[in-house]
């Protein structure tokens, strides 16, 4: 082993750590210049085979080498660590586009009532609100539904299996549930709509669910007649559909209404010419209305015949899918996310 041989690794070594930007390859010049089987320690081995004064020469010198470059491999190690911070794969590229928080909206069943809402309030209106589990006193008895009477059945409801005392409760199978329960904290003249989820025993199909969405609207006063429900209802549905809307009654019966009514709205597709939709008939059923019926405000403490009004009630929901054209009533409820974005 000579001394040239020593700078010509040392010169080799130090050429070859300059060109080392990476973990990997600082690894492997590691390997080549000062691992245990490289030819800078073989060669420093073999001191031990020259003469006492070669060896004191080279001795010295090699080591010396060796701790240069330990110190320069230091040097470059902190370099890289500095230059780069973190890996390639790690890094953070700030100039790419944003993936979104992914903010939810309110359900298209919510977005119709706050519009209805707005038509309403805005004709000075107030908006009330009742229990959904309710008791067959408010849901039945109080809208004079006799205990006998076949029109109990009209909306098959889902009984509560307990009772309190002797009361017995359900699930309101229509938002008419609220009307006594208002009317026995306020004195007339009033109106007000109730919109709300409502629940009924049927089997369901593409205009039928079990449970959806109504409103009320409850109009009591002095004189209040069917002339003011019909312009109230036209002067909703035209701000509401955003077109000229005639309203149109057929008799009917319910038993907290005298007279009773089903209402039916010029058909929006075919603007009363007749079609699929409506049935040829240019018009679209749309939901009950009467006068209050007298035994109702009896219920309510008030004195018969003191005040007149008219209820109406229809399906929030139906009204939805008029509005959006939604063939089938049971994707609203369904939680398919898919179908809730489109609104
Ligand atoms: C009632 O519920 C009465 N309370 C309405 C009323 C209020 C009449 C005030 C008089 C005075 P009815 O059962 O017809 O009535 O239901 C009213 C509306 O709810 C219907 O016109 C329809 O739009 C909607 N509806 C009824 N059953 C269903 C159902 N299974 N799925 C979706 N909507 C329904």
């Amino acid at each position: 082993m000579t001394l040239e041989q020593l700078q010509t690794i040392k010169q080799a070594a130090l050429e070859a750590l300059a060109q080392a930007k990476d973990e990997a390859t600082f690894r492997a010049w590691e390997n080549t210049y000062l691992g245990r089987k490289s030819e800078f320690n073989t060669l420093l081995r073999g001191v031990k085979e020259l003469s006492p004064e070669e060896r004191k020469v080279v001795g010295s010198t090699g080591n010396a080498i060796k701790q240069e470059l330990i110190q320069a491999a230091e040097a470059a190690q902190s370099r890289m660590a500095s230059s780069t911070g973190q890996s390639a794969a790690d890094a953070i590229d700030v100039t790419l586009p944003g993936t979104g928080t992914g903010a939810g909206h309110l359900h298209p069943i919510t977005q119709i009532e706050h519009e209805i809402e707005d038509i309403f309030t805005s004709m000075g209106f107030g908006v009330a609100d009742g229990p959904e589990v309710e008791s067959e006193w408010y849901n039945f008895d109080a809208l004079n539904f006799p205990l006998d009477h076949p029109a109990r059945d009209m909306q098959d409801a889902f009984w509560l299996a307990d009772m309190w005392g002797k009361k017995k409760y359900l699930p309101r199978t229509h938002t008419s549930s609220v009307q006594v329960r208002y009317m026995e904290r306020h004195k007339p003249p009033f109106r007000i709509i109730i919109p709300g989820r409502i629940f009924r025993n049927e089997a369901t199909d593409a205009s039928h669910e079990h449970t959806f969405h109504q409103f009320e609207c409850l109009v009591v006063g002095d004189d209040v007649s069917v002339a003011n429900f019909k312009s109230v209802a036209e002067t909703f549905f035209t701000a509401f559909f955003k077109r000229e809307t005639v309203v149109r009654l057929r008799p009917s019966f319910f038993p907290f209404t005298e007279p009773s009514f089903e209402f039916d709205v010029n058909c929006l597709l075919c603007d009363g010419r007749g079609c699929p939709v409506c049935k040829n008939t240019g018009w679209l059923e749309i939901g009950g209305a009467g006068m209050v019926h007298q035994h109702v405000f009896e219920a309510a403490g008030y004195k018969r015949n003191q005040y007149q009004g008219f209820a109406w009630g229809f399906g929030l929901t139906r009204l939805a899918m008029m509005k959006y054209k939604i063939s089938d009533i049971r994707l609203l409820m369904s939680g398919d996310l898919r179908f809730i974005r489109q609104f």
